[in-house]
């Protein structure tokens, strides 16, 4: 295809791309987003291609389809996909080709969030680690080796999506493409540079010729062409609207519930708040919801960023295991078939408001032909309201909004969930409860001859690992004068966990959280008079994801220092040669995976007081049917667990919530991960769980609750009853 050109048509802007076959040109005006000359009002929600399996993505976007939508969103994500510069992976859960073309063969649209800054609660907010070694770099600003390899990778997308044919344009089903990402939110930190930026980033993505419009969320000043959206929890009450008459009103993020760190609770957002706040944004004139997120999966492996926990947005409607969790989808349902029954009069109607009462409104639509839609809005949250609307009378429950596609049936109301709620069981389908079932191998703490480099000084964590794994040993010698007696450690760490071994044997640790990541680790040790050989071992669980100056964030040790009662203090560090170990031995040979099993001398499981830092191995049949996986960890305390040499994840079990409960003990293992039988399962345990208690669970939700349990259920059967009375 070639041929593109930017018309201004009066009010209209046109992108249009000029090219073969069943293209549909995507255009926007004031009011919605027009696809092959026809408006739209889109129902979207993300779902993010790296947190599930190739295998669950047809079912999740059957599912999401079902549910009534039209859009999947997804972020792309720049550290899996480069993970060294110019070296490419798109294999896997990581197959963004694949996955935008399962939306389109469900005849679904994508939205392809590129970013390439996500923050998406991901590892470095989807930056590849190796970006801060980049000489001169400075983060999403103004600046020039930055820009290069944000434009080279963003280049690289589009360049991948053109080749497939995947933009609306070209008869592809990607209708928006997203560059940077609530950068509003920092652009201050940067001044000039930050307004040049973001019109630079504007200029440099609409260059790359998609044919499809580009969108920034939270970005209020975005340049035209591009579309500023609105990302939050109520942005029908919260959003100032596009900065432009001629820009339609989006929102990208309808947050369905929040992510959740190690030691949070779940936030849960009921099923009638997110319709509440949904009609809301239609009824203001928005013309597309995306509910962040619809299913928010799995972070496997190490991909999590700084204490998010490995289950994301399991509230959100899909589960984490892809089941629908009820009432919530099956609500939202509902709201999408009742406002698609009046979308075109939603779209081509003249709008009105009008007042009904002191805290209720009517956002009336009105088409010249005569049809009419309407949304009542009872904005009292402790009473019902009976209100006159168009001569008939009616009953608006608390805090709802009432839709009435044609102006006269109430046909959905966000506050009366009809939906029944589902119930999620876990059962324990293996129990790996026997000690011949498990071998084990204790790591040994490495001592400052063991070392893979030096220096004089504490190092950065992060760019000493450069994220190879999420330990760092710091090893020194240290020998006191003859008079100390009572010796304790004190280590003052910038993230996130510290674990001291002093000639080999363990002393203790402590760790932070994630609103403060600092912690200091204070404990008594056992002195030798001659050298000893002291070893910290600092611990990340995710690298920090968002904020201004990422590249200059330190983690890692600050201070050491020996105090001896009635004594000075040694300070080691400074004065003092540091040695240092990027990773856990077992990490080095991968013993995770089948055949590197036979490298290291695996004992038999004993029953004594559990070390730190042991690796447990057993191996298990698979569950029996189809129903989702999970390992119960709830007796294990923090690590990384694989199955068959695939992580499955970071646990932390031991870092309890203000109630006093794990914040997740069930870890999902995708089907596709096992085989018939004899799975390996591997666990990295670091500081001491017990592995008799892990359990092979399946996870199932109560049947025969739900009212939409068929996929061919029809509209007629999801309506309420007309509630309108007689005046
Ligand atoms: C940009 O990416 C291409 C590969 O797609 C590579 O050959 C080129 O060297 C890259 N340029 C920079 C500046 O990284
Ligand atoms: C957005 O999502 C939040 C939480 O999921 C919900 O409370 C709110 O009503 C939603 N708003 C819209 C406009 O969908
Ligand atoms: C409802 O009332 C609250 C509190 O006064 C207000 O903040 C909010 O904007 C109102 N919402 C609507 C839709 O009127
Ligand atoms: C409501 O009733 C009044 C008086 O009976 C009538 O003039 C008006 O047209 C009616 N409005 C609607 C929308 O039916
Ligand atoms: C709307 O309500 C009226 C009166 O109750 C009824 O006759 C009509 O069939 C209803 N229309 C729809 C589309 O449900
Ligand atoms: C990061 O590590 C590299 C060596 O890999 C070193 O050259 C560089 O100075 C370090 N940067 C910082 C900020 O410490
Ligand atoms: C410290 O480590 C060295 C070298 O590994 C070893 O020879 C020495 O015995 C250790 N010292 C103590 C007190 O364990
Ligand atoms: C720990 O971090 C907090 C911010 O989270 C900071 O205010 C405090 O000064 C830090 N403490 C130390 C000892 O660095
Ligand atoms: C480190 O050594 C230098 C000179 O060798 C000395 O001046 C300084 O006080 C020492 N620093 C500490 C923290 O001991
Ligand atoms: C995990 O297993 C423990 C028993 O070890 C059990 O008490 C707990 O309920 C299980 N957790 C879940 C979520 O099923």
């Amino acid at each position: 295809m070639e041929g593109t050109s930017l018309v201004m048509v009066g009010m209209l802007v046109m992108v249009m791309f000029v090219c073969k076959g069943n293209a549909e040109e995507v255009t926007y005006d004031g009011r919605s987003l027009i696809i092959g000359g026809q408006r739209k009002l889109l129902f979207s929600g993300s779902i993010h291609y790296p947190r599930s399996t190739p295998e669950m993505w047809p079912s999740l976007i059957a599912k999401a389809k079902e549910g009534g939508l039209d859009v999947i969103q997804t972020y792309v994500f720049w550290n899996v996909h480069e993970p060294q510069p110019g070296q490419y992976d798109f294999s896997g859960n990581y197959d963004l080709v694949m996955f935008i073309k399962e939306i389109q063969a469900q005849g679904l649209y994508a939205c392809l969030r590129i970013g390439p800054y996500i923050e998406s609660e991901w590892n470095y907010g989807g930056f590849p680690f190796w970006l801060h070694d980049i000489p001169g770099i400075s983060y999403r600003t103004d600046n020039e080796p930055f820009k290069l390899y944000m434009q080279n990778f963003t280049t690289k997308i589009v360049t991948l999506m053109k080749s497939e044919k995947l933009y609306a344009s070209q008869g592809g089903p990607i209708i928006l493409s997203q560059i940077e990402n609530e950068y509003q939110n920092i652009e201050a930190a940067f001044g000039n540079e930050g307004r040049s930026y973001v019109q630079w980033a504007a200029k440099m993505a609409v260059g790359l010729q998609t044919g499809v419009p580009w969108i920034m969320c939270k970005q209020t000043d975005a340049p035209d062409p591009v579309i500023n959206t609105c990302n939050g929890m109520n942005c029908g009450e919260t959003f100032t609207g596009p900065n432009s008459p001629t820009k339609p009103s989006m929102w990208t993020e309808n947050w369905t519930s929040f992510y959740q760190v190690f030691g949070g609770p779940p936030y849960i957002r009921s099923a009638e708040d997110i319709a509440f706040h949904t009609s809301l944004f239609i009824a203001k004139n928005g013309c597309y919801v995306n509910y962040y997120m619809y299913h928010g999966g799995t972070n496997f492996g190490r991909t999590s960023s700084a204490y998010v926990i490995t289950g994301y947005y399991d509230q959100a409607p899909l589960d984490e295991y892809g089941l629908q969790r009820q009432p919530k989808w099956g609500h939202l349902r509902e709201m999408h078939l009742a406002i698609k029954a009046c979308s075109k009069t939603l779209l081509a109607g003249q709008q009105s408001i009008l007042s009904l009462g002191p805290l209720q409104q009517a956002y009336v639509f009105q088409e010249v032909s005569g049809d009419c839609a309407a949304l009542l809005v009872n904005n009292d949250t402790r009473n019902s309201a009976t209100v006159d609307f168009q001569n008939s009378s009616y009953q608006l429950p608390p805090r709802s909004i009432s839709i009435l596609p044609d102006c006269l049936n109430v046909t959905f109301s966000t506050a009366k969930v009809t939906t029944e709620s589902s119930t999620r069981t876990s059962r324990s389908n293996i129990a790996l409860s026997s000690s011949e079932t498990w071998e084990m191998y204790n790591e040994i703490s490495p001592n400052f001859l063991d070392n893979s480099f030096e220096a004089d000084d504490l190092l950065e964590h992060m760019n000493a690992t450069k994220d190879k794994s999420d330990y760092l040993w710091y090893t020194v010698r240290f020998q006191p004068d003859s008079s100390c007696s009572e010796p304790t450690i004190h280590v003052l760490s910038y993230a996130h966990a510290a674990h001291a071994f002093v000639n080999g044997i363990y002393a203790g640790g402590a760790h932070g959280n994630h609103d403060v990541k600092n912690f200091t680790l204070e404990i008594p040790v056992k002195l030798d008079s001659e050298t000893n050989n002291i070893s910290i071992l600092s611990v990340m669980a995710g690298l920090p994801d968002s904020g201004a100056f990422l590249e200059r964030r330190f983690a890692g040790l600050r201070d050491v220092l020996i105090r001896c009662n009635g004594e000075d203090d040694y300070s080691l560090t400074a004065n003092y040669t540091w040695g240092y170990k990027v990773g856990l031995t077992g990490e080095d040979l991968q013993i995770y995976k089948e055949e590197n099993l036979g490298d290291l001398v695996w004992s038999g499981h004993e029953t004594s007081p559990p070390q730190p830092l042991t690796w447990f191995k057993a191996s298990f049949d698979a569950p029996d049917g189809d129903d989702p996986v999970a390992l119960n960890l709830s007796t294990m305390r923090k690590g990384e667990a694989w199955i068959n040499g695939q992580s499955i994840g970071r646990y932390w079990v031991s870092l309890l919530t203000a109630t006093g409960t794990p914040s997740q003990t069930l870890y999902h293992v995708p089907r596709s991960f096992l085989k018939p039988t004899e799975n390996l399962v591997v666990v990295l345990e670091e500081i001491g769980g017990d592995p008799l208690g892990i359990s092979v669970d399946t996870i199932s939700i109560s049947s025969g609750k739900s009212k939409i349990v068929d996929s061919h259920t029809r509209e007629v059967q999801n309506i309420i009853r007309p509630e309108r009375m007689r005046a």
